[in-house]
């Protein structure tokens, strides 16, 4: 961490010879609560230890350059007018969250900005959320914009949605911004009311291994599946007037109208309504201190997530049957939008290393493909690392 920091000052300072604001952005994991947010449902995320770390200052020239370090890559930003670009691709996520601030009339003058980070690509840990999140951030802090965070939040929302064409909910952006050290968030995705809840792991810990795969039409098929939902809506609605999401219905509302409603609709409505109650429950078992319970319905949550819902994969289902194969893990589940990936498990300390070394081995005769493991602790949201005098204005 430390010398990523040092990596990105470095190469800011060497681009642009100026002492650079630093700002770091985390990406996220998930308890529970999955897919749940774009039906207002419930979410249990929280900022992790994995980061991208953005270098920026004020330009003294009037031109605005956006550096990469992992691809060595740079673009030049047209301020007036910062319109999605065909390639690279990594410039819409930044773009998107400009583009907001420059229509509302906000006050971004010439910058250069310089970043790179850990948060693992396409591992299901929201390094997009972490990339726009950090940028609004800085750029607020920069130009002292006095955007509220929960503003900044749902700028970087718009930007997946309209630059970078995925529909996701809101809590992969709402936990890289107000991630808590040592605390979930029990996020309520319908009013945004939220609570930290103290993640004490006692004698566990969360480690997530990372299938290394990311399979084809991910984004379409994560639209597929909240459109799916809305139908599942839409048909409830003839007779419950007063549902608006699925967050409103309830079980026996899906059985009754079952007949109604097509195959796949049914069983994607039937998984997001009973995860939704699922985090609910898991929310009490945390409180009251309860792992086992918790880590049960991530078992559940998987079965309902590969089955139902329909966005696991093999890699993701082998990894989740060979972790019960322990008894020292009380949970396992895919995490995040699916179809590759993370998994994310909860296991006993001592037990780790073995749990690592018997799945990469395992994984790797079934795939041919080295995984990766991740042990990962929870760590404050979206923050400055150091101010430079110079370049705030
Ligand atoms: C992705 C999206 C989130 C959420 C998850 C699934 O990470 O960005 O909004 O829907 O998938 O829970």
């Amino acid at each position: 961490m430390q010398n990523l920091e040092q990596e990105i000052h470095a190469r800011f300072t060497q681009l642009f010879n100026k002492e650079p604001l630093l700002v770091r952005s985390p990406g996220r994991i998930n308890l529970i609560g999955e897919h749940t947010d774009y039906n207002d449902g419930f979410v249990m995320p929280a900022a992790i230890d994995k980061d991208i770390i953005f270098a920026i200052a004020p330009s003294d020239n009037g031109e605005s350059y956006i550096y990469s370090v992992k691809y060595d890559e740079r673009i030049k930003v047209d301020l007036k007018s910062p319109e999605k670009v065909e390639d690279p691709a990594w410039a819409n996520y930044l773009l998107g969250v400009l583009h907001q601030m420059v229509e509302e009339g906000m006050p971004v003058k010439p910058f250069n900005c310089v970043f790179g980070g850990e948060v693992p690509l396409g591992a299901g840990l929201s390094s997009s959320a972490a990339l726009e999140c950090g940028f609004a951030f800085a750029l607020n802090e920069l130009f002292a914009l006095k955007i509220p965070k929960i503003r900044l939040v749902k700028m970087a929302q718009w930007a997946e949605h309209h630059y970078a064409g995925v529909k996701c909910g809101i809590m992969d952006q709402f936990a890289s911004v107000m991630g808590k050290e040592g605390h979930v968030i029990l996020l309520d995705c319908r009013s945004l009311e939220y609570r930290y809840s103290p993640m004490d792991l006692k004698d566990f810990i969360i480690v997530l291994c990372d299938t290394k795969v990311k399979h084809k039409l991910v984004d379409s098929e994560y639209n597929t599946r909240r459109n799916e939902c809305e139908t599942g809506v839409a048909i409830l609605k003839k007779y419950y007037p007063e549902i608006t999401s699925l967050r409103d219905v309830k079980p026996e509302m899906l059985e009754k109208h079952k007949a109604e409603l097509p195959g796949k609709v049914y069983n994607r409505c039937t998984y997001v309504v009973s995860e939704i109650r699922r985090v609910q429950q898991a929310s009490r078992d945390l409180d009251a201190g309860d792992l086992v319970a918790f880590g049960k319905k991530m078992y559940e949550t998987h079965e309902g997530l590969s089955k139902l819902y329909e966005v696991s994969c093999k890699e993701l289902d082998f990894l989740v049957e060979e972790s019960k194969k322990f008894d020292k893990v009380l949970g396992a589940r895919m995490m995040g939008g699916g179809f590759g990936g993370c998994t994310i498990n909860i296991i006993k300390k001592d037990a780790a290393d073995r749990f690592i070394s018997h799945l990469t081995k395992a994984y790797r005769e079934a795939f041919s493909i080295d995984m990766r493991a991740y042990k990962v602790s929870i760590r404050e949201g979206t923050s400055v690392l150091s101010k430079s005098p110079a370049s705030i204005i």
